[in-house]
C-alpha cells in the first residue's frame, strides 16, 4: 500500500426534501449567485421553481445562465466567467447532472485565471497555477459522474474537437444536495449510461497493478455489485426510489476523493481516455463510450500483461460470482458477464452499431495518445490504442 491523503470535504444532504438547506448553505459561502443549469429538465420537474423560490424568500441575489450542454462546452464556461466578473458574483450554484456541475467548476477557475485556461490547465495540466476559484455548490439531478463530490471537471473544446479533464482540490463542491426523486425523470438512455459510468469509475480503480489494497478493493467490489443489482431495477421502474437512491449514492461514492484508489499508485484512467475521444468526435454520451471500449481494453490487457490475469479472475469471481477455478477461464468469463450486463441495460453492441466510422479509428487512436502512452497495467501506445478500438468496433 502506498501512502495517501484522504479528504472528502463536500457536505452532502441526502434524501427527500433536503433542498430546504439550500439558502443556509449558500449564505455560508457567498452573497450573489450564478444560477447555472442545463436545458429544460429542471423546469420540467419543478426544481427550477423550487430553487428560485428559496433564493427569493431568502433575499439571495442571482444571475441565471441556462443551456449547459451534455459534454459541456468551453464557450459556455467563458460565458459563465464573463457573467461572474461583470456582476461581481461570488458563488456558483449548479443544478443538473455532471455536465452542469463540471461547467460550474470550470467557470469557478476561469473567473480568476490569468493565463489561457484551455492550454495551461486542460491540455498541459499546470494545476499548481490555479490560485483562487469561486466556491461551487450543487443540486444533483442525474447519478453518474461523481462530480457532486469530487475535484474534477471535464470540458469539451468545440473548436478543436478536444475533451479533457482537470482535477484540483479547490474545485470540490462546498455542498451537494442529493434527492433521488429528482432523478426519476432521467430517461432510460441517460440513466443506464450513468450506471455504466459509475461502474467504469469503479473498474478503473479496481483493475490496476496494485492488488494489495484490500480495503479499497473489497469496498469497491460491494459498490460494483450495487450497480449491477440496481441498474436493471431502474430500467424496469424509473420511479423505484430505493434503486434510484442506491445508484445516486453509488455515483458519489465511486469517484469521491478517489477513495477506491487509496493506497494505489495514482495515474491515468485509460478507458476514460479512449472514451473521451468518442465523445469529442461524435458528441457521444460519456457512459456509452465506456461500455463500448471496456471489454476490449480488458482483453487487450490480459493478452499483453498476463501477470494480471489473477486480478481479472478475482474481479470475475467476487463481482459476478463466476465459479471457475482456472484463472484465465474465470477472467474471460468475467468479461462475458460484463458484456451481458451492458446488453441487459441497453448499451450498443459495438462501436460500429454506435455509429463510429471505421476510417476514423486511426484518428481516434492518435488523439487518445496525443500526450504519450496511456495505461495502468501496461502502457498503450497509438498502435495498441488502435488495436483496442478495432476490437471494440
Ligand atoms: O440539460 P438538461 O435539460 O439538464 O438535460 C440533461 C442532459 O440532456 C438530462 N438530465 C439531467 N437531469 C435530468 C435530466 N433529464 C431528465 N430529468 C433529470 N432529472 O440528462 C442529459 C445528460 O446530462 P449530463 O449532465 O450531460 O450527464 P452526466 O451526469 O452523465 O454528465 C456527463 C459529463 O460528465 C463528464 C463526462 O465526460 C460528461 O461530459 N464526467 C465528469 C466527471 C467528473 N467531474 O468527475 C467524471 C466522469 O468520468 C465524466 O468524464
Ligand atoms: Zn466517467
Amino acid at each position: 500500500m502506498n501512502n495517501f491523503i484522504y479528504d472528502l470535504s463536500t457536505k452532502i444532504y441526502f434524501g427527500k426534501g433536503q433542498i430546504e438547506n439550500l439558502p443556509t448553505e449558500i449564505k455560508k459561502h457567498g452573497t450573489k449567485v450564478l444560477f447555472l443549469y442545463g436545458k429544460n429538465s429542471i423546469k420540467k420537474i419543478g426544481l427550477y421553481d423550487e430553487a428560485i423560490k428559496l433564493l427569493n424568500e431568502n433575499n439571495i441575489e442571482f444571475v441565471e445562465l441556462a443551456g449547459v450542454d451534455p459534454n459541456p462546452r468551453l464557450s459556455t464556461v467563458k460565458e459563465g466567467s464573463r457573467l461572474c466578473r461583470e456582476n461581481n458574483l461570488d458563488f456558483i450554484l449548479a443544478i443538473g447532472g455532471g455536465s452542469t456541475i463540471d461547467c460550474a467548476k470550470a467557470i469557478a477557475v476561469d473567473v480568476f485565471y490569468e493565463g489561457d485556461t484551455w492550454d495551461d490547465l486542460y491540455k498541459f495540466g499546470k494545476i499548481d497555477t490555479i490560485k483562487k476559484v469561486l466556491p461551487v455548490g450543487s443540486i444533483l439531478t442525474l447519478a453518474a459522474t461523481g462530480s457532486e463530490m469530487n475535484r474534477n471537471t471535464v470540458i469539451s473544446n468545440e473548436e478543436t474537437e478536444e475533451k479533457y479533464g482537470l482535477g484540483c482540490d479547490l474545485l470540490k463542491p462546498k455542498f451537494s444536495i442529493l434527492d433521488p426523486e429528482y432523478t426519476f425523470t432521467v430517461n432510460e438512455h441517460h440513466s443506464m449510461a450513468g450506471c455504466s459510468d459509475i461502474l467504469s469509475h469503479l473498474m478503473e480503480q479496481y483493475l490496476r497493478p496494485d492488488i494489495n489494497c484490500d480495503v479499497s478493493d473489497r469496498m469497491n467490489e460491494g459498490v460494483m455489485k450495487v450497480v449491477l443489482d440496481n441498474a436493471p431495477k431502474i430500467k424496469k421502474n424509473p420511479n423505484d426510489y430505493i434503486a434510484r437512491a442506491n445508484i445516486m449514492w453509488a455515483s458519489s461514492m465511486a469517484l469521491a476523493g478517489f477513495q477506491f484508489m487509496s493506497g494505489k499508485k495514482f495515474g491515468a484512467f485509460p478507458v476514460h481516455s479512449l472514451g473521451h475521444e468518442l465523445s469529442s468526435l461524435y458528441d457521444m454520451t460519456h457512459g456509452i463510450t465506456l461500455a463500448l471500449v471496456t471489454p476490449s481494453w480488458m482483453r487487450f490487457n490480459m493478452k499483453k500483461a498476463p501477470q494480471y490475469i489473477p486480478m481479472f479472475a478475482r474481479f470475475a469471481r467476487n463481482v459476478f460470482g463466476v465459479l471457475e477455478s482456472d484463472d484465465e477461464k474465470a477472467a474471460s468469463k468475467g468479461i462475458e458477464e460484463l458484456e451481458a450486463f451492458y446488453k441487459k441495460i441497453g448499451m450498443p453492441k459495438n462501436m460500429k452499431d454506435a455509429g463510429v466510422e471505421e476510417d476514423k479509428l486511426e484518428y481516434l487512436a492518435s488523439q487518445a495518445t496525443e500526450f504519450g502512452d496511456i495505461g495502468t497495467m501496461t502502457s498503450i501506445n497509438k498502435d495498441e490504442a488502435l488495436e483496442i478500438y478495432k476490437m471494440a468496433w
